[in-house]
């Protein structure tokens, strides 16, 4: 197989690493990749949502399958665009994406087929979601714009104050645009969050290992929220029989809700998930892998990547084992100095070999997220700029694996969680 991988960050690097494994896979290539890509894969400077740019890289390639990663081409279509030109696509098509890309659609879609989630108005005018918000006069109150808004999106409003210059942001400034033109002003709710991704072919869905994301930016779960510092699995709150109560109450039915709502969603579906005092309850979906959830789920598989994606692409799931490893996986994040706000680029990453890894680290795999190849060297391009793995038999054992590794990567101002693995 030649599999054409698009997007290029860490999660593009972990499904890389284990098609990789794959002895199908003939050649990987990647739009537009990274520095650390590069070591893996052939990548090509195509934008991740040129669609028309994707569809000549495929055919010049040849391909086999193309693998659509992030949200916003998922959601632009380019997997309609894909199978219309004859390519094989692992992702849903934008019909199905739409399970990320608008809250107000899945909102709605938990309430018709009864799949637990926070109670919820929608509002598209700014003055009646604050009198909604007074009237209620609950705090903390969560406030949600409907679009895509690269996991900024949403508010915890202390207090009305708070949620009035969250909906006059939204709504008014327009911070995220369109994706702000309706609004979700939901319930609070409590407890460990868990993130479980799923294959799914749209007829049967196969659970990954599950996995905690850590989405503030400093330790003690405090700063702001980021697109995830760090990542472990399993997550210890998700014990066998929450899993089986999910899978009945809320895995199934929603892949039965998209079905009867003719939006039959194929590729990965991700559950963000909260598991209150009244049971787990939906945070959101993703329509796609979690980043940097991918980063410790997937080195734990033991089957056949590439048979996987190819078997979702062809809707043969139900005969396509999937197996995984007993081992626990954490992943340290690390970012550059300021991220999530504004930080610097270009700084020399010192301490890894000449294919961005680690010498003499068994068991340690560093995904790039954010880095860039200048004159041969290896430099930050991003916010987030590696992703630190480790596999362990244990989850200490992984946790002090993985720090060791950072310890021994430098670039200046770099900046990690401490606590990864070890807060709720
Ligand atoms: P989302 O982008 O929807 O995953 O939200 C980002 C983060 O906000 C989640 O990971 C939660 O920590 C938090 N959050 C979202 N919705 C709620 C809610 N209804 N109650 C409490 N926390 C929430
Ligand atoms: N780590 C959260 C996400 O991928 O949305």
């Amino acid at each position: 197989m030649k599999i054409l991988v698009v997007g290029g960050g860490g999660r593009e690097h972990a499904i890389i690493r284990k098609l990789k494994e794959s002895p199908k896979v003939e050649a990987i290539y990647c739009a537009p990749g990274n520095g650390g890509i590069a070591a893996d894969a052939e990548c090509f400077p195509v934008n991740a949502m040129d669609i028309e740019g994707m569809k000549a890289l495929a055919k010049e390639k040849a391909v086999d399958l193309v693998f659509v990663a992030p949200d916003d081409p998922l959601a632009a279509g380019m997997v309609d665009a894909m199978e219309e030109a004859g390519f094989k696509a692992f992702g849903p098509r934008a019909s199905a994406a739409i399970i990320e890309s608008s809250k107000v659609f899945s909102k709605d879609l938990m309430k018709k087929y009864g799949i637990p989630t926070a109670g919820y108005e929608v509002f598209d005018d700014p003055a009646k979601a604050l009198a909604y918000i007074e009237s209620q006069g609950k705090y903390p109150v969560v406030v949600k714009a409907d679009g895509l808004a690269l996991g900024k999106g949403v508010i915890i409003a202390e207090n009305y104050d708070m949620a009035k210059e969250a909906v006059h942001s939204i709504m008014e400034d327009k911070v995220f645009g369109a994706s702000g033109n309706q609004v979700v002003i939901e319930e609070f709710l409590t407890g460990p969050e868990v993130s479980v991704l799923a294959f799914t072919d749209g007829k049967t869905l196969k659970p990954m290992v599950s996995s905690k994301d850590h989405k503030r930016a400093l330790d003690g779960d405090k700063g702001k929220n980021t697109g995830g510092m760090g990542t472990v699995s399993p997550n210890p709150y998700y014990d066998d029989a929450m899993a089986q109560r999910c899978m009945e109450e809320i895995f199934l039915p929603t892949v039965a809700a998209m079905n009867a709502e003719g939006r039959p969603f194929k590729g990965c579906l991700y559950f963000g998930l909260m598991l209150t005092p009244d049971g787990p309850k939906v945070i959101e979906y993703n329509s796609r892998f979690g980043d940097p959830e991918t980063q410790v789920v997937l080195p734990r598989l033991k089957s056949d990547f590439a048979d996987i994606i190819l078997a979702v692409a062809e809707e043969r799931l139900a005969d396509q084992p999937v197996e995984w490893s007993d081992e626990a996986a954490a992943c340290v994040v690390m970012a550059s100095g300021g991220y999530p706000a504004s930080y610097p680029k270009g700084l020399e990453i010192t301490g890894l070999d000449e294919n961005g890894q680690l010498p003499g680290a068994e068991g340690v795999t560093v995904y790039h997220a954010g880095t860039a190849l200048k004159d041969g060297k290896l430099v930050t391009s991003g916010g987030r700029v590696l992703g630190v793995t480790a596999l362990g038999k244990t989850l200490d054992e992984a946790l002090n694996k993985a720090y060791a590794a950072v310890e021994k990567i430098h670039f200046d101002g770099a900046h990690y969680r401490k606590d990864i693995g070890r807060t709720r």
